[in-house]
């Protein structure tokens, strides 16, 4: 079980690859052609998700590189942290009963009450002066002498009312979301997996051509009259890159609130009293706005189409492992995946190619299903389980293999490593290291569960699916009645010669 022949020198700060290094915990007593998921990535294995856990360093490193950035440092996110939201209600309430104290207080003058309403119409109705518009003119409310109707008034004026339980939550979120993205970028700037943005590029591209020629030749796209739309829809689809962009986007939709929030503590005479007020100010002035989630350093990838977006432990992925075939199976099955995202529909009501095969969508449903009916956990397979995630799973595997092919045509079988089982020694090929590449970067060690609303299926139903490719039997030499290949029905060619529908 563990591994002997190679040096395995894992290092802070040395290139790090991942892949090689979960070699060691393939679970040699389990036959890979038996319960492939669970031979490559054994319960227990890892807390959760393997290459998480992994690259816990790394995450560690991006953090550490920010931690006195700016962005990491707002005032008006310790406000909102420390805001004890299940004291305070509603933000009007609170808002009101701000206003009640100030009005009752004898200390405080006419002119700041107005201030006060002013800040209101400025932050929450984007009024200045006196070009406030009828119920966002608050400023007569200082002037009434009964301070309970005028805080009652102001209670119903101010539209915008939350929870601050439910405020605080959807707030921190966004902080969190810009704050990830600035860090992802600050990491690529000082240079971190900066050839893994390229190569993640370089592999997208391959992958659109590859995909292009199957649709070229996809009779049911052809005899339907889609293959020149889904073509198109293909060629638009680009891996977003542009990170000076993210990086303008987060820091605007942090400094704006972070400026708001400071403008307004300095025009009030009491801040202590006011932080919370401000924050409150702030944010609803910006209400609208979100920041911008396209670098980020948390396991993720996605389709925004046109845009790929992908995690930065993905461009580690494609720098710092050293065998091609191992990027390929991984990050390769992911971005395939990612793109294909574009091109698998629901055929009964197509979103953004105008057809999709029935019959191509049946045969993914029915893999799907008797992949969950073979090797349940703790469960799988759900009526609204959609199409999207296991048609992209199975079309996504097949592009990374397609390249994986063409990229090792007549040296699939030589040897990458030799893992010790037991006494003996075994050598890995290299066409199995690209299907063991896209076990490990799905390996979860967490007996797996379908999640409630989740769209894909769970990871040991999703790997043991799509190794129903034809390349699978081959590289582990799987004999018929092994479990693996029971689980298998006829592969499912989507787009391509030999697509079903159209070919009886
Ligand atoms: C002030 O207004 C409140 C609410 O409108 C009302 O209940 C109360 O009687 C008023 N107090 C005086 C002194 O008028
Ligand atoms: C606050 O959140 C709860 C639970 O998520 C939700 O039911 C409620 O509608 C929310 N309230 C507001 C004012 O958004
Ligand atoms: C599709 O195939 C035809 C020949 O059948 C060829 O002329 C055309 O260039 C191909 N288009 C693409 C986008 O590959
Ligand atoms: C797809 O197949 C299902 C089941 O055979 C059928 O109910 C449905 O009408 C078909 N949809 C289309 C668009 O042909
Ligand atoms: C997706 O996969 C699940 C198993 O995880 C299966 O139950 C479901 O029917 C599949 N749905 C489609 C539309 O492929
Ligand atoms: C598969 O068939 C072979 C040869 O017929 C037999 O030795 C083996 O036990 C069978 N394996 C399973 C898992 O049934």
């Amino acid at each position: 079980m563990k591994i002997l022949t190679f040096i395995s020198l894992i290092s802070a700060v040395a290139a790090f690859d991942v892949i090689r290094e979960a070699f060691r915990k393939v679970d040699d007593s389990k036959d890979p052609c038996d319960n492939f998921y669970r031979h490559a990535c054994p319960i227990g294995s890892d807390r959760d998700l393997l290459i998480e856990t992994a690259y816990a360093d790394l995450f560690f490193r991006i953090k550490a590189k920010s931690v006195d950035a700016i962005w990491n440092n707002l005032e008006i996110e310790k406000t909102l942290m420390r805001t004890p939201s299940r004291e305070l209600t509603s933000t009007n309430n609170f808002i009101g009963e701000l206003f009640l104290a100030q009005c009752e207080d004898t200390h405080v003058k006419h002119e700041e009450l107005l201030h006060f309403l002013k800040q209101i119409e400025h932050y929450v109705f984007k009024f200045d002066g006196s070009n406030c518009e009828y119920e966002g003119c608050l400023s007569a409310l200082a002037s009434d002498h009964n301070c309970t109707r005028a805080s009652e008034k102001l209670k119903t004026t101010v539209v915008i009312d939350f929870l601050f339980l439910n405020l605080s939550e959807f707030w921190e979120k966004k902080f969190r979301i810009a704050k990830y993205g600035l860090d992802g970028v600050n990491a690529l700037l000082d240079g971190e997996s900066k050839q893994g943005v390229s190569k993640v590029n370089h592999l997208i591209e391959r992958m659109q051509k590859k995909l292009i020629s199957w649709v070229n030749e996809t009779e049911w796209a052809i005899n339907n009259g889609a293959d020149e739309a889904i073509i198109e829809e293909t060629l638009q689809v680009h891996h977003y890159d542009n990170y000076a962009d993210s990086m303008r986007k987060n820091l605007q939709f942090l400094m704006k609130l972070e400026q708001d929030y400071l403008k307004c503590l300095r025009d009030t005479k009491r801040e202590h009293d006011f932080e919370t007020f401000c924050m409150l100010m702030s944010i609803f002035a910006s209400f609208e706005n979100e920041p911008d989630l396209t670098f980020f350093t948390f396991y993720n990838a996605f389709n925004a189409h046109p845009k790929l977006s992908f995690s930065q432990l993905f461009y580690d992925m494609a720098e710092n492992v050293g065998e091609s075939a191992g990027v390929l199976g991984s990050v390769g099955f992911i971005a395939g995946h990612e793109l294909s995202h574009t091109l698998i529909e629901n055929a009964n009501a197509p979103q953004l190619i105008p057809y999709f095969s029935n019959e191509s969508m049946q045969c993914i449903q029915n893999q799907y299903q008797k992949t969950c009916d073979h090797f349940v956990e703790e469960s799988c397979g759900s009526a609204d389980n959609q199409i999207d995630e296991n048609g992209s799973d199975m079309l996504g595997l097949q592009l990374a293999y397609s390249l994986f092919e063409e990229e090792y045509q007549g040296r699939m079988d030589e040897e990458y490593i030799r893992i010790q089982n037991l006494e003996e020694y075994r050598s890995i090929t290299m066409e199995q290291l690209f299907f063991y590449s896209t076990a490990f970067v799905a390996c979860s060690g967490r007996s797996q569960k379908q999640r409630l609303g989740d769209g894909h299926s769970p990871w040991n139903v999703r790997v043991n699916a799509i190794v129903q490719h034809p390349g699978f039997k081959k590289a582990f030499n799987c004999p018929a009645n092994s479990t693996m290949v029971e689980s298998f029905d006829d592969q499912c060619i989507i787009f391509g010669k030999g697509a079903p529908e159209m070919r009886r």
